[in-house]
């Protein structure tokens, strides 16, 4: 049995009337944590721990798969794109459910990263199992410490959101975009050509914090009027594409958990 010890306050509404409104209340935190320590926004040095020893095989791998469930699949489509421009591997992201109903071909060449809030969704760890069976090298983004995903992956990167209280993934999300993203500039960071696009973007990740900060204190007020328009509605579709493919299927989710 592993004890947790979690501080008091971190299991508290802090004054807000649920915890997914507080939780996305911190992610103007919660994302600068996610980066705190790994990237250097002077010089565009990016240090994450396991992966050091690992990039040269990441680079030459066959594929990179992303395999995960909900949210975090959502999150893994918000940095495809990201992918298919900075990393010159395939890129694919699976439905560990329908990976696992599909059973597709894996090799030993293949990298496998398992992206979960919790570390412990059973279709991401039954798609974690045929992989593993397969020779595939193991990559795991997690929040949670001592999860079955942190465990049994190669290496990873804790995400640093803090825990996640609220059934309904928020702050875990803009967290895996953020670590995810990292590794992305990780992979690229020896190609000359991609520099400009990387300093754009470790810039753009210099302001998210303050751009949600903003966002949460302009929108909240708007939202609730949204949401009052929308509560009788016996259907919402949510449109999107490239860069807000992921954002719209994300909004459909919450939307649908939710209510
Ligand atoms: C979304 C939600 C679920 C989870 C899914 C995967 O708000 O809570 O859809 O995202 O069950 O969970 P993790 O990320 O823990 O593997």
């Amino acid at each position: 049995m592993t004890q947790l010890e979690v501080e008091i306050e971190n299991l508290s509404k802090g004054g807000f009337d649920h915890f997914m409104q507080k939780e996305i209340f911190e992610q103007p935190l919660t994302v600068m944590n996610s980066m705190r320590g790994r990237l250097n926004f002077e010089s565009g040095q990016i240090l994450l721990g396991g992966f050091q020893a690992n990039i040269p095989f990441m680079r030459n791998a066959r594929r990179i798969m992303f395999i995960s469930c909900g949210t975090s699949l959502n999150a893994c489509l918000a940095v495809r794109p990201l992918y298919d421009e900075l990393v010159h591997v395939p890129i694919s992201v699976e439905n560990a459910s329908d990976f696992l109903d599909r059973r597709p071909a894996v090799f030993r060449d293949d990298v496998c990263i398992f992206v979960s809030q919790s570390g412990e969704t059973a279709d991401t760890l039954r798609a974690m199992e045929y992989v593993e069976e397969r020779g595939a090298l193991l990559v795991g983004f997690t929040n949670t410490v001592g999860s079955t995903i942190s465990h049994k992956t190669h290496f990873g990167a804790h995400l640093n959101a803090g825990p996640e209280i609220g059934v309904a993934s928020t702050k875990a999300f803009t967290s895996q975009i953020v670590v995810m993203t990292l590794v992305a500039l990780l992979l690229s960071d020896d190609v000359k050509s991609m520099q400009p696009r990387r300093q754009e973007i470790i810039n753009g990740l210099g302001t998210l914090s303050s751009l949600i900060a903003n966002a949460l204190a302009d929108l909240d007020k708007q939202m609730q009027e949204l949401a009052l328009r929308l509560k009788n509605a016996k259907s919402v579709l949510v449109l999107g594409r490239g860069y807000q493919l992921a954002t719209a299927m994300e909004a459909a989710l919450k939307i649908k958990e939710l209510t």
